[in-house]
């Protein structure tokens, strides 16, 4: 039995390190797909650090609903991933109309993620959050600086 169980393991784990060589491959071959946004070094510094400002608040939304701590969560959501004025001018500021419409739908899914929060339900908020991780994934996926 043990043989069979170590068997299995070995093909299994050299499937998938199989499997990670081929994407890899795959992806040099094909380069990096994604649509550039051809941004200025100082638009590219000041787009990142505004990146890392979100996903800080993704954790600290995380932590906060973990803490059952609902309102501080949802000032978060509203603050840091909500359509704010400075996100608007932020947005404003790229000529790609299709990046554009993505970051602004974004962060209207930031003020909804704020405003159940307030609801103060782990389920229903989790599900805005994802709703709003979407969209990480979405742009991440289709644009580059
Ligand atoms: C509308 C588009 C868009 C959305 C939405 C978006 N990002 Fe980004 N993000 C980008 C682009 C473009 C880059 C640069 C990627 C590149 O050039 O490879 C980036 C880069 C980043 C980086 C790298 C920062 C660094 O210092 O290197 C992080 C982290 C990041 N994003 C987090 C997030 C998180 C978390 C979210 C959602 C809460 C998010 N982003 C939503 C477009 C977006």
């Amino acid at each position: 039995m043990k043989r069979i169980v170590i068997v299995l393991w070995l093909f299994l784990f050299s499937g998938a390190c199989l499997a990670a060589g081929e994407h890899m491959h795959h992806g040099d071959a094909m380069g990096d797909q994604r649509v550039s946004l051809g941004l200025s070094p100082e638009m590219k510094q000041h787009q990142l650090s505004n990146m890392r400002a979100h996903l800080e608040a993704i954790h600290s939304i995380i932590g906060l609903i973990a803490k059952k701590e609902f309102s501080k969560a949802s000032e978060v959501a509203y603050s840091k991933l909500g359509l704010t004025e400075e996100m608007k001018q932020m947005c404003d500021m790229f000529s790609n109309e299709d990046f554009k419409k993505l970051g602004m739908a974004f962060h209207k899914s930031g003020d909804v993620l704020g405003e159940v929060l307030l609801k103060k339900n782990a389920t229903q908020s989790l599900h805005a959050l994802s709703n709003t991780m979407g969209y990480c994934v979405e742009c991440h996926a289709a644009f580059r600086q």
